[in-house]
């Protein structure tokens, strides 16, 4: 992945690790994504891809490390005593800020791919049906 020293990262992993019970699923994970940088992840089954982009979706705790989205780190506030879990509803409000096709799609299949794309930021964000299209 190329760096670009220029731009501001969006997405910015750093150090994290995920298991499932004794399984590693992600082990220090770094990864930095810019602004207008498109990036691909490849690995063989099982390597850990999907659950890389869940965790930044917040759909799984992760275990160690952190992840920033604009800087601002999720899922997380830090306190003077460390830590501290943010509310579901904090939660909420950042994962307003990013959208991701599941790998078993979730689509609706009655509707066209425009309305796919363009529902949810009507119903999260109040656009109007012509700024989301
Ligand atoms: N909820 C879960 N509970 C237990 N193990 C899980 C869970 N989700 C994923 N895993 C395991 O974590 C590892 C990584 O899975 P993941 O789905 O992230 O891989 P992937 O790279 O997306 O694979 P694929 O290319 O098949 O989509 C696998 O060993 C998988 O079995
Ligand atoms: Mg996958």
């Amino acid at each position: 992945m190329k760096s670009s020293p220029d731009a501001a990262p969006v997405v910015d992993v750093r150090s994290m690790s995920k298991h499932f019970g004794e399984l590693t699923a992600l082990d220090n994970v770094d990864l930095t994504v810019y602004e207008r940088e498109v990036v691909a992840i490849l690995g063989r089954s099982g390597s850990g891809k999907s659950t890389l982009v869940r965790c930044v979706d917040q759909l799984e705790e992760i275990d160690s490390g952190a992840i920033y989205l604009d800087g601002e780190l999720l899922g997380y506030e830090r306190t003077s005593s460390g830590l501290r879990t943010l509310s579901d509803s904090a939660r909420r409000i950042q994962r307003r800020r990013m959208s991701m096709v599941f790998q078993q799609f979730n689509l609706f299949p009655h509707w066209t791919v425009l309305r796919n794309v363009t529902e949810a930021p009507m119903v999260a964000h109040g656009l109007s049906r012509a700024d989301a299209r």
